[in-house]
């Protein structure tokens, strides 16, 4: 059992090489250059399920489409989506539309500062309310997404193999304790620098780690990730006939076919072959489905015209 003066002076430790490991490897992202919050919400909205490297082309792109809350509020949820091509999960595309629209009428279009009021947003949950608040506000709050986690967790309680030894409440409380005063902003890119280039999951550099020596994984950790032990990832029923593509790709393909159709528009059959090579009657059922779900979101309308059922991008 530590005592409660051996923590602390970990945590002490940690801080002071964690920010000097940052000062000698930050990253020269586009989102660090700007205070504005629009474009930090943008970034992050973006960043939860997309690469660093593939955002930020696109980023640059949507600001200069939408420089503000109310330029993207004036646009229709079909242009936003057809500047979302290649970022992936549409769906954020039409949420940050939405929380756009929401800034403008409740918050006479200036992002709130407040936990509460940020998670009314449409599409902005508690990493991300975390991550606006450290960085546009520059609150001492955490945005503990899953390279936080697996950081602290190796630090502080060891490997995360076979399994997690810390639930995401017990790191969050941890984290929280961590941040060094007035310096939230740095803190949180320096954990989110040292995740994505140091202490990754898969290849951690711990030869050449400044934190070995107080880190609980290592060199455990080395073991740990040579014998791949990597969780296996859930996947969702697909068709009939390619049960192991999950949904979530065909809701692209969908989406994809519409962008770059005439008037984004397609009948249901050549929609349909285009987004599976092997389509057959069988897949009807299935893919009407999903079109219907797609329809309800807000992505797509469904019509019907004589022989055909045609269907737009909204
Ligand atoms: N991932 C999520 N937010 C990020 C940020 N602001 N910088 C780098 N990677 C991130």
């Amino acid at each position: 059992m530590k005592t409660h003066h051996s923590r602390q002076k970990k945590i002490r430790s940690f801080c002071r090489k964690l920010l000097q490991w940052y000062s000698d490897h930050k990253r020269d992202l586009p989102w660090r250059k700007t205070g504005d919050p629009y474009r930090i919400l943008v970034s992050e909205v973006m960043l939860q399920q997309t690469q660093v490297d593939r955002v930020i082309p696109k980023y640059q792109e949507f600001l200069r489409r939408f420089p503000s809350f109310t330029a993207l509020t004036a646009a229709s949820p079909r242009e936003v989506i057809l500047a979302w091509a290649g970022l992936g999960y549409n769906r954020r595309a039409l949420n940050l539309h939405a929380a756009a629209q929401d800034v403008v009428k409740r918050f006479g279009g200036k992002l709130p500062s407040t936990r509460e009021e940020l998670l009314s947003l449409k599409g902005v949950g508690s990493y991300t309310v975390g991550a606006i608040l450290a960085f546009a506000f520059h609150k001492d709050e955490t945005a503990l997404d899953t390279n936080i986690r697996r950081v602290i967790h190796r630090v502080f309680f060891g490997s995360e193999f076979p399994a997690w030894k810390k639930n995401d409440k017990e790191l969050e409380s941890l984290a929280k304790k961590l941040i060094p005063p007035g310096r939230g902003y740095d803190w949180n890119h320096a954990l989110m620098d040292f995740g994505a280039l140091q202490c990754t999951a898969r290849r951690p550099l711990c030869e050449t780690c400044p934190l070995k020596k107080i880190c609980n994984a290592y060199p455990k950790i080395l073991e740990d990730v040579k014998h791949g032990r990597v969780k296996t990832a859930y996947v969702e029923p697909g068709p009939a006939s390619s049960p192991n593509i999950p949904n979530r790709i065909f809701r692209g393909r969908v989406v994809e076919a519409l962008r770059v159709a005439p008037r984004h528009t397609l009948s249901f059959d050549t929609l349909a072959h285009q987004i599976k090579e092997d389509y057959t009657e069988d897949d009807e059922p299935w893919l009407a489905n999903l079109l219907t779900t797609l329809e309800k979101e807000g992505f797509v309308c469904i019509k019907k015209a004589k022989e055909d059922i045609l269907v737009s991008l909204v």
